[in-house]
């Protein structure tokens, strides 16, 4: 959560049943590098306690208007001047129209008519009341306002109905915020990302693959997302629960990626290939599991083809960026591929290190590009190396044309 990090966030809570949920809220808010203040509403305090949210937060929680406090501080002006960007989880219908209609009767919706930072509202209430014309009017009305308003999730509610007003999780909502607060530097821009590893079946319960996690391409897929674009992700399998809002493709085999691939390749303005592509797949795969009967077994494989190449060989007008896994020789190789494959820019990447390439949380990295410049890229989160990359594909291919 790369533009979270060192932001002041205001957490308005209303009453909802989905009070609980933003608990939770303040919590991945502050994993993300924020700061949390809460203000609450009389209603919301009957559903959570102030001092859950003022034990979370490490701040007071602001609750009224003219609460006596040690200075003569009015904290819905001072927060409002401070905030980078305001959430209101849950928003009630009651709390959406005051805002749609500039009431201030108490400190949230006051404070929301002093704000200037971006505001969003994850509106939360049974389906018939989120479906009223009424509550979808002020929906409109804010939207016209440019405040933001996430659409509440569909499902099993609190009332015993089903249906749309449930508030989403709070990973979603933090990632919604994240976009809020990002650069929209690749608005518009429809993007190719391939991540994980593949895997080559030797029979029906074998395969050959690596140790890729697609913690890399995941990141670059989600901070292309943050910034804008419209992202396809195509991935081989891993354990990593596929990013929100997202269009994902799985696949497992190269050769399923590289159809995947080369079905959405002529739409795309950027391709990222950041999969570790097996390079070999089995001649041919057994029907039935292979029994232990012979000490010695060989299996014969044969080349797949080089996806990254491919798009190589077609590229007119798009940028495309490989990586590039290697143990040794790690400027010679990357510079040999880069070259081969047609490329405009390669992540050379030291794999086989605890704190660097696969599976690793941080990467180890430098980047090639085609008018020979280069660059070391000190040990970093693979989300920081992530928006790296966003930035330097900015500046040497988008911001020059
Ligand atoms: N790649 C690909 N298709 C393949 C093999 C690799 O698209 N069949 C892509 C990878 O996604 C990566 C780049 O090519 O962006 C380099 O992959 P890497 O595994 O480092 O190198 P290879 O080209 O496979 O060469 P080698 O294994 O000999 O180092």
């Amino acid at each position: 959560m790369y533009h979270l990090k060192n932001k002041t966030i205001i957490l308005g809570v209303s009453g909802g049943i989905a009070c609980y949920k933003s608990v939770e809220l303040v919590r991945l808010l502050q994993k993300a590098g924020a700061s949390v203040y809460v203000v609450m509403t009389q209603n919301a305090t009957r559903f959570v306690g102030p001092l859950t949210f003022e034990a979370i937060s490490g701040h007071p929680v602001c609750l009224e208007l003219f609460a006596p406090t040690p200075d003569t501080t009015f904290h819905h002006i001072q927060w409002a001047e401070m905030a980078d960007a305001v959430l209101v989880a849950p928003t009630t219908a009651n709390v959406l129209a005051k805002v749609a209609h500039g009431i201030a009767d108490d400190a949230l919706t006051t404070f929301l008519l002093a704000v200037q930072s971006p505001i969003l509202l994850s509106p939360s209430m049974n389906t018939r009341m989120w479906e009223n014309k009424a509550v979808q009017e002020n929906v409109s009305i804010l939207e016209n306002r440019n405040i933001s308003i996430l659409q509440p999730a569909s499902g099993e509610l609190a009332c015993g109905t089903t249906g749309a007003g449930r508030q989403p999780d709070a990973a979603i909502i933090v990632e919604y915020l994240h976009r809020l607060l990002s650069p929209q530097d690749y608005y518009g821009k429809k993007i190719l990302v391939t991540a994980g590893p593949t895997i080559e079946y030797i029979d029906p319960v074998r395969f050959i693959s690596n140790p890729s996690s697609g913690k890399m391409g995941y990141a670059i897929a989600r901070a292309f997302y943050s910034r804008g674009a419209n992202v396809t992700l195509i991935t081989g399998p891993t354990h990593i629960e596929f990013p929100f809002d997202i269009r994902t493709i799985s696949v497992q085999t190269a050769n399923e990626m590289a159809d995947a691939v080369f079905e959405h390749e002529s739409q795309m303005d950027i391709i990222i290939k950041a999969a570790a592509v097996a390079d070999y797949h089995v001649t041919q795969k057994a029907a039935h599991k292979i029994k232990k009967d012979t000490d010695e077994l060989h299996i014969a494989l044969k080349k797949n083809q080089d996806i990254l190449k491919e798009l190589g060989r077609r590229k007119k007008h798009q940028i495309l960026v490989g990586f590039a896994a290697e143990t040794q020789e790690l400027k010679n190789n990357a510079l040999q591929k880069l070259s081969a494959k047609n490329l405009d820019m390669i992540v050379a990447n030291i794999v086989g290190q605890k704190d660097s390439g696969f599976q690793a949380d941080t990467n180890h990295v430098m980047f090639f590009f085609k008018d020979g410049k280069e660059e070391s890229i000190p040990l970093m989160s693979k989300e920081s190396i992530a928006h790296l990359l966003l930035d330097r594909i900015q500046s040497n291919f988008l911001r020059a044309v």
